[in-house]
């Protein structure tokens, strides 16, 4: 049996035991008249949790349940990515990222791809593997084709390449500029659109959802790319911020504008906003989060080419900034019980145009 055929088939017996084996998956859960994924279906507007994990979707009903009753778009938080999906050189698995697309597409969910290129998530034989530019190149694009390859048909869009710039704006110094030369983030593309001539293409990366340096540079990137006729659609704006550091949404709604001015699309793909670092009560605080998560996706629903926010994870309890910042936080829509905060209820206010 060919590998691909393999690995999807056993993605799906994986599923398979999910569904009969974990009890509260209701086939095809119907969203609810006001859920966020309907009120954002009837302005064909992607509302949507990345960060989901194979060990919650599998053995956590009330993730399930909340995830495909809330979102019709996800995003796999490591399923996807090189460390998973490539842990030998010679030898490509795809089980869990074969599950997470199952249960998004049995409960008519888009998929978002993440991520092809990144200098994050890179298996040992990799890093410590003293490949030489030529070899690296040859690995990236085997790596490149036979993913884009897999999931054909199955993802709606691919993060091609994940935060290639540095603060400044720059290309940030990455093994991969190293070894092919600031042309690896172009030829990740041509690569990507090799392996799947329709799935849309984008760069990804956070801290240039407004304007200063970093989005100058997204913005010099990306103009450069269509310039030279790389297949690039859009661009993913990460959105990790804080109550006390992030954009004001006027900028936000300025950078957006400038980017869809060249044509391309833009995603908010990995919203947080945490809270804790912030003074004050938490009633007023998880109240400001609701304005700010508000006045983002409003200023992205006023862009035309604006189709998608996604938060970063489903709830408090599954949120990567405790662990990456050292303490907990509250920076998504559910707590920790999955009960929705006012972050929810501000984003259903927007998607209904209130
Ligand atoms: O699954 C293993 C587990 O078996 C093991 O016991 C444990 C301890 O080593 O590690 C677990 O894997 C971890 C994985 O998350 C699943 O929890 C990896 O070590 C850890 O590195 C990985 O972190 C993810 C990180 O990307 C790196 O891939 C975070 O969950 C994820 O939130 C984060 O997401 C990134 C986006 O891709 C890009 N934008 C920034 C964002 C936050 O850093």
């Amino acid at each position: 049996m060919p590998t691909r055929c393999r690995n999807f088939c056993c993605g799906i017996i994986l599923w398979l035991i999910l569904l009969v084996t974990t009890p509260g998956i209701p086939a095809g859960v119907s969203p609810s008249t006001d859920s966020l994924r309907a009120l954002g279906a009837a302005r064909g507007f992607w509302i949507g949790a990345g960060d989901i994990h194979i060990s919650p979707l599998s053995a956590d009903a009330q993730y399930r349940d909340v995830l495909a009753r809330e979102f019709n778009i996800l995003t796999p938080g490591v399923a996807m990515k090189f460390s998973e999906v490539q842990p030998d050189i010679d030898r490509f698995t795809f089980d869990t990222a074969d599950a997470v697309v199952a249960f998004a597409r049995a409960h008519d969910m888009r998929v978002r791809g993440h991520t092809l290129v990144w200098h994050e998530a890179l298996p040992q034989w990799l890093t410590a593997g003293q490949f030489g530019p030529d070899r690296l190149g040859a690995i990236l694009k085997d790596h490149i084709l036979t993913e884009v390859g897999h999931f054909r048909g199955r993802v709606s869009a691919w993060d091609v390449v994940n935060e290639g710039l540095d603060g400044g704006g720059g290309l940030r110094d990455t093994i991969w500029l190293r070894a092919l030369g600031p042309d690896y983030i172009d030829q990740a593309f041509r690569w990507a659109r090799q392996a799947d001539p329709d799935v849309p293409l984008f760069y990804n990366d956070f801290g240039a959802e407004g304007m200063g340096p970093k989005s100058d540079g997204l913005y010099r990137l990306v103009r450069g790319m269509l310039e030279r006729g790389v297949p690039i659609r859009g661009v993913g704006l990460q959105m990790h911020v804080s109550l006390d550091d992030g954009p004001r949404p006027a900028d936000i709604a300025a950078n957006m504008r400038r980017l869809t001015a060249l044509g391309l699309e833009i995603q908010i793909t990995e919203m947080d906003v945490r809270i804790q670092d912030t003074p004050g009560p938490l009633a007023e605080k998880l109240a400001a989060q609701a304005r700010y998560y508000h006045d983002i996706l409003r200023a992205c629903l006023a862009v035309p080419k604006c189709t998608a926010l996604l938060t970063w994870g489903i709830s408090d309890r599954d949120s990567w900034i405790p662990g990456f910042f050292g303490h907990a936080d509250a920076p998504l829509l559910f707590d920790a019980a999955f009960a929705p905060k006012p972050a929810y209820q501000a984003l259903a206010r927007a998607l209904a145009g209130r």
